[in-house]
């Protein structure tokens, strides 16, 4: 490996911080590589897969039945967007929410999350995200919709409380538009 890229600092905090019983969200499953990493890590738990693009979902929904070849139910889709995450909070609040935002890889690049939704997904998962929880965003500034979501991002972190989530940023300095991960992090009161 030449560099740890956004996706490996991500994967290292979520296994930092997840728990085999942990409820989780995937607010934006794509191909399902996130959802397959996390499933692993939460056996007992259970994972909520969220996309507006049925071909993403199964596409997830096919390579989980790779490694889960008897059934995942620990696992539900939902064919929604994450404006709505809200409804897999029923039984048990979620102590991660991950967001990989963008376009599909390797298909419409015009389907793609927004500034909009992404910041109504947002206030939703920090109103349902459990004590301790963290909410992890991966953001792609190299793309028009991606800098317009990622400003709006940073319009919309400073006005959490800081006495309530701690909020860290990680990108390559060395990079211009470089994909960045932002770590929210949720304390008890
Ligand atoms: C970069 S991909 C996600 C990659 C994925 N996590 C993986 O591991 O393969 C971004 C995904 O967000 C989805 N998306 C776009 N707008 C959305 C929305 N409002 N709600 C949920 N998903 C959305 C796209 O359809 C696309 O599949």
């Amino acid at each position: 490996m030449k560099y740890y890229s956004h996706l490996d600092l991500a994967k290292a905090l979520w296994v930092h911080h997840l728990q085999e019983k942990d409820y989780v969200i995937d607010a934006t499953c794509g191909n399902g590589h996130d959802a397959l990493f996390l499933a692993k890590r939460i056996p007992k738990g259970k994972l909520f897969l969220f996309d507006i693009q049925q071909q993403a979902l199964e596409a997830t929904r096919t390579l989980l039945e790779g490694e889960f070849p008897s059934g995942a139910p620990h696992i539900d889709f939902f064919h929604a967007s994450h404006e709505d995450l809200s409804i897999a909070a029923k039984d048990q609040p979620p102590s991660l929410i991950v967001y990989n935002l963008g376009y599909l890889p390797g298909s419409d690049k015009k389907i793609t999350t927004t500034a909009s939704s992404t910041i109504k997904s947002l206030e939703s998962a920090l109103s349902i995200l459990a004590p301790e929880g963290a909410i992890s965003i991966m953001c792609y500034p190299g793309h028009p919709e991606g800098k317009r979501e990622s400003e709006a991002i940073f319009e919309f972190l400073p006005r959490l409380d800081p006495g309530l989530f701690a909020i860290y940023q990680c990108q390559n300095y060395c990079k211009n538009n470089a994909p960045f991960l932002i770590w929210i992090k949720k304390t008890t009161l």
